[in-house]
C-alpha cells in the first residue's frame, strides 16, 4: 500500500494564554501523497497556520500525531526535528521573511549556510534557483529594492535550496497585486507538475482551486472535507504509478522548470 508523505492523525492544539485556553485544532486528520498539490481553505482563525506549523515541526500538538513518510515526529530528538525542518520541509509565508541587510542571492543561499556548505556551492545553487524565476539579474540587489512579487519569488526559491520533499505555503499571495499573485501561483504549480513537489498551500482565495488537485476544507480546527480540484496531469499520474516518494529537486528536475 502506498505510504502517505504526510499523515496527520487526530491533531489537537491548545494554546494557553494565561487563564484562557484557545483550542486551535480539534482533531484534524488527513493524508498527503507524494507529488500531490493540495489547497487548504477555511475561514480566518480555523487553524490553518497552526496545522502547517505542526507538520513543519515548528510546534508540537497537544495530542495527536504527525507522520512524515511513516516517521512519527513526536519520536524525534531536537536535532532530528531540526533536520526535518531544514531538509524535508520548505516553508513559504505571506511576509516573505527575507533578511533586509543581505543581498538576494545571499538570502536564497541561507539554508546552505546552516548546512555548512562552501561559498562557491552556495552561490552556484542560489544563482541556478534565481534563474528559475528569471531573477538572476537581481542577485546583488537588496530585498527592499524589489517589488512584493519579486520578493516572494526569492522566498520561494530559498525554500527550494535544500531539496525539500514537501512545500508548506501559507497565504503566499496575500501581499501581492493580482498580476504578481498569478505569476507566483503559476510558478508553484510548475514546481508540482514538473519537479514533483508535494505541496500544501493555505489560501483564502477560492479562485485558486483551479491550480490544485485536491481541496481540503477546514473549519473550527477540523478538516471538513477533501475534494478533487483539477485532474492530475499525466506526469503526476506517472508519479503515483511509480510510487514515487517526492524525490529531491534534482538538477534534472530543475532543468524541466
Ligand atoms: N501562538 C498562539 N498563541 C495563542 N493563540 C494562537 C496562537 N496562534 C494561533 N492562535 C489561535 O489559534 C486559532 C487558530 O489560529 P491560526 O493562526 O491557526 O488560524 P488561521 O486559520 O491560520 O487564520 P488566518 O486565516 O487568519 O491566518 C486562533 O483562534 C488564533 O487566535
Ligand atoms: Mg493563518
Amino acid at each position: 500500500m502506498r505510504m502517505p508523505v504526510i499523515k496527520c492523525e487526530n491533531l489537537c492544539k491548545i494554546y494557553k494564554l494565561g487563564e484562557v485556553n484557545v483550542q486551535a485544532l480539534r482533531g484534524a486528520s488527513f493524508e498527503l501523497y507524494a507529488g500531490t498539490y493540495t489547497l487548504l481553505l477555511g475561514p480566518s482563525g480555523c487553524g490553518k497556520s497552526t496545522l502547517l506549523s505542526l507538520v513543519a515541526g515548528l510546534d508540537v500538538p497537544t495530542s495527536g500525531k504527525v507522520y512524515v513518510r511513516g516517521e512519527d515526529l513526536s519520536g524525534l530528538s531536537v536535532d532530528q526535528l531540526a533536520k526535518h525542518r531544514n531538509k524535508k520541509i520548505g516553508m513559504i509565508f505571506q511576509q516573505f521573511n527575507l533578511i533586509r541587510s543581505m543581498t538576494v542571492w545571499e538570502n536564497v543561499a541561507l539554508p546552505y549556510v546552516f548546512a555548512g556548505m562552501s561559498l562557491g556551492a552556495r552561490k552556484k545553487r542560489a544563482m541556478k534557483l534565481l534563474e528559475l524565476v528569471h531573477m538572476e539579474k537581481y542577485a546583488h540587489h537588496l530585498p527592499t529594492q524589489l517589488s512584493g512579487g519579486q520578493q516572494q519569488k526569492v522566498a520561494i526559491v530559498r525554500s527550494l535550496m535544500n531539496n525539500p520533499w514537501i512545500l508548506l505555503i501559507d497565504e503566499p499571495t496575500g501581499n501581492l497585486d493580482s498580476v504578481s499573485a498569478n505569476e507566483v501561483m503559476e510558478f508553484i504549480k510548475q514546481l508540482n507538475e514538473k519537479s514533483k513537489r508535494t505541496i500544501l498551500l493555505v489560501t483564502h482565495n477560492p479562485d485558486y482551486c483551479r491550480y490544485a488537485q485536491r481541496i481540503m476544507y477546514m473549519k473550527d480546527g477540523k478538516i471538513l472535507s477533501i475534494e478533487g480540484g483539477r485532474p492530475a496531469t499525466a506526469s503526476q499520474t506517472e508519479v503515483k504509478d511509480k510510487k514515487a516518494t517526492g524525490d529531491e529537486l534534482s538538477e534534472e528536475a530543475l532543468e524541466k522548470l
